[in-house]
């Protein structure tokens, strides 16, 4: 079951799980998400989280793909208690639904913002959780929930933090990829701009102790990090009551000035750009250590950050 499978992440993953010859139930209810992001081969269950009992048994469910949350960190810092309740009483009741059913493997969406802003990069899962925002506070409290579950309740679980998930998944029968009511993120951002559907784009701030001045990010294709599922979710199968965090990102950082020129590379066309204040609570560089994904899960991206431009340039256009 993939909770969240109607949005952006999920429905790559869910995607990528029926290529790979699973059979997929997706629960959503839609809040953010898109009917038509759902795979047709999928099962599909409109409902919340926190309903996820009678899914888990009607469908004999093994295994939960758990990616469905609030994420954006403006609006966490906003309204905190959406952050809270959706993002942690929602996992927490998801949790209950799973040990009452009897499931009890689980991979898990968390992301690099449960780290903050870093001492040291790259970043490894051993550095100090200092989250920013709310948005980052909720994920860390999940991923301290599942260490829990699996020690008292035997739980066999994955956390993967992600880094800045880019691209889409583009093949002759689906096409998926960002379709966010509120866009926030710098790669779709700058595609509107060049698709003329926004003005310009703000760079947040240009004088970052970095190479050129401009944010350093850990960039990875949405088809890299789907794949990552796959091995994080046979892992939970063999391993016994265990949680395991995992980085997920290219170990590579290009700065807000880099990937404007992919974005120039890639379709022909600068974006008209305006440089801005920082927008509060931005770090200037996160970049993931894999090492551990690559150890444990024998994962390793392959795709570059002109892929992961190209796919969703293409996938704006379709
Ligand atoms: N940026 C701009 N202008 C924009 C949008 C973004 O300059 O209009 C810059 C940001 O300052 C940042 C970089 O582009 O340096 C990437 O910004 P995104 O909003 O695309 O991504 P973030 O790094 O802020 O966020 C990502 C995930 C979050 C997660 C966070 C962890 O999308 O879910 O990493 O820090 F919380």
């Amino acid at each position: 079951m993939v909770t969240g499978g109607a949005g952006y992440i999920g429905s790559v993953v869910s995607a990528t799980l029926l290529a790979a010859g699973h059979e997929v139930t997706v629960l959503d209810d839609l809040s953010t998400g898109h009917r038509d992001a759902v795979p047709a081969a999928a099962h599909f269950a409109p409902t919340s989280i926190t309903r996820a009992e009678p899914v888990l048994r009607d469908n004999g469910i093994e295994a939960v793909v758990h990616c469905a949350a609030k994420s954006l960190v403006a609006e966490s810092v906003q309204s905190p208690q959406l952050y809270w309740d959706n993002n942690v009483g929602g996992s927490l009741a998801l949790l209950e639904a799973m040990r009452a059913a009897g499931v009890r493997r689980i991979v898990f969406s968390s992301t690099a913002a449960v780290y903050g802003q870093a001492a040291e990069v790259p970043i490894l899962e051993s550095a100090a959780a200092a989250p920013s925002n709310p948005y980052g506070a909720s994920k860390l409290a999940v991923d301290h929930m599942l260490t829990s579950y699996a020690v008292a309740y035997g739980f066999s679980a994955v956390s993967l933090r992600y880094f800045n998930v880019a691209g889409a998944l583009l093949s002759p029968d689906v096409q998926l990829g960002e379709r966010h009511a509120t866009e926030t993120h710098l790669i779709p951002i700058a595609l509107q701009v060049v698709a003329g559907e926004r003005p310009e784009l703000a760079i947040y701030w240009t004088a970052y102790p970095t190479p050129d001045g401009t944010c350093v990010r850990d960039y990875i294709h949405v088809r890299d990090l789907a794949e990552a599922h796959l091995r994080a979710l046979d892992w939970t199968g063999t391993a016994g009551a265990e949680h395991l965090v995992c980085n997920l990102g290219s170990g590579q950082g290009n700065s807000v000035r880099e990937v404007l020129d992919a974005v120039q590379a890639v379709t022909g066309t600068a974006p008209a750009v305006r440089e801005a204040p920082n927008r509060a609570g931005d770090p200037a560089v996160l970049i993931a250590s894999n090492t551990r994904a690559r150890a444990v899960l024998g994962w390793s991206p392959t795709r570059s950050l002109n892929e992961m431009v190209g796919d969703a340039w293409r996938f704006s256009r379709a």
